[in-house]
């Protein structure tokens, strides 16, 4: 039990290193995960914010970005007059986000969104957010079923009540046949869209929009890699 346990702890430390290893040697554009269609993440969320909050606008909604990278898509909502939170797990990249976009200083935060614990720590120090915004499939960069389910419950936990969560998600069933181990850097897991559902019954989050995400990294060893997901803005009423 102990061996298998340290075999466990080895494969996750090993996998982390994988993605280090992926994380620093892609360029900014590979990294910030913008759609290449008509669609604005930003404006969805004002136009949301206005169904969900109507009679609450008398301060600023407060967002989290979780797994947000260089701070690309918060500098956005900073620039919009949102009060954002960025957070990743990687300090370099935060520390990148604070020296390009100076109005982060002082608002980003390492959080590992799997960890239940560091996400309690992170709410009891700055609260319950309306926004929480987990893209460019952070939630994918897991191994388990399990550890999949603890990272989106964490993320219901960040969110106030009446607030929206926007998660990008690549599901099993969009990848019949091409399992990740094919495809990735490191392990991803993908939930299948019968998990996701049994989630958001479970939960009571309603899905208000989603489209598609579609990346294309081009050949690579005889291979054709791209990713294709779906981006859903989640609302809940409670
Ligand atoms: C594809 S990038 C997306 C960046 C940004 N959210 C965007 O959409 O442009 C995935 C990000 O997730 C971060 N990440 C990976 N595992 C994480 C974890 N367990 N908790 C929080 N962030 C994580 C990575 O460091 C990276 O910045």
């Amino acid at each position: 039990m102990i061996l298998l346990e340290s075999l466990k702890s080895y494969s996750q430390s090993i996998d982390k290193i994988a993605m280090k290893k992926y994380y620093s040697n892609i360029s900014d554009d590979e990294l910030y995960s913008f759609t290449k269609i008509t669609f604005d993440l930003w404006q969805t969320i004002t136009s949301l914010i206005d169904k969900i909050k109507k009679h609450s606008h008398k301060r600023k909604i407060r967002v989290v970005d979780v797994g947000g990278g260089k701070g690309d898509i918060s500098a956005i909502g900073l620039k919009l007059g949102y009060e954002i939170l960025l957070t990743d797990i990687f300090p370099d990249f935060l520390k990148e986000a604070e020296s390009k976009y100076p109005k982060l200083k002082g608002k980003t935060f390492l959080l590992d969104i799997f960890n239940e614990e560091q996400v309690i720590e992170f709410i009891n120090e700055q609260g319950f957010f309306d926004v929480v915004l987990c893209l460019g499939f952070v939630l994918n960069h897991t191994d388990s079923q399990k550890k999949f389910i603890k990272g989106f419950e964490n993320l219901i936990k960040l969110s106030n009540s009446y607030s929206i969560i926007v998660i990008d998600l690549m599901i099993s069933d969009m990848y019949i046949g091409k399992p990740s181990i094919l495809w990735s850097d490191f392990h991803h897991y993908l939930p299948s869209l019968e998990i996701l559902t049994k989630l958001l019954n479970k939960h009571g989050l309603v899905i208000e929009a989603f489209h598609s995400i579609k990346y294309d990294y081009g050949e690579y060893k005889n291979y054709h890699y791209q990713e294709n997901g779906a981006r859903f803005f989640l609302l809940k009423f409670y």
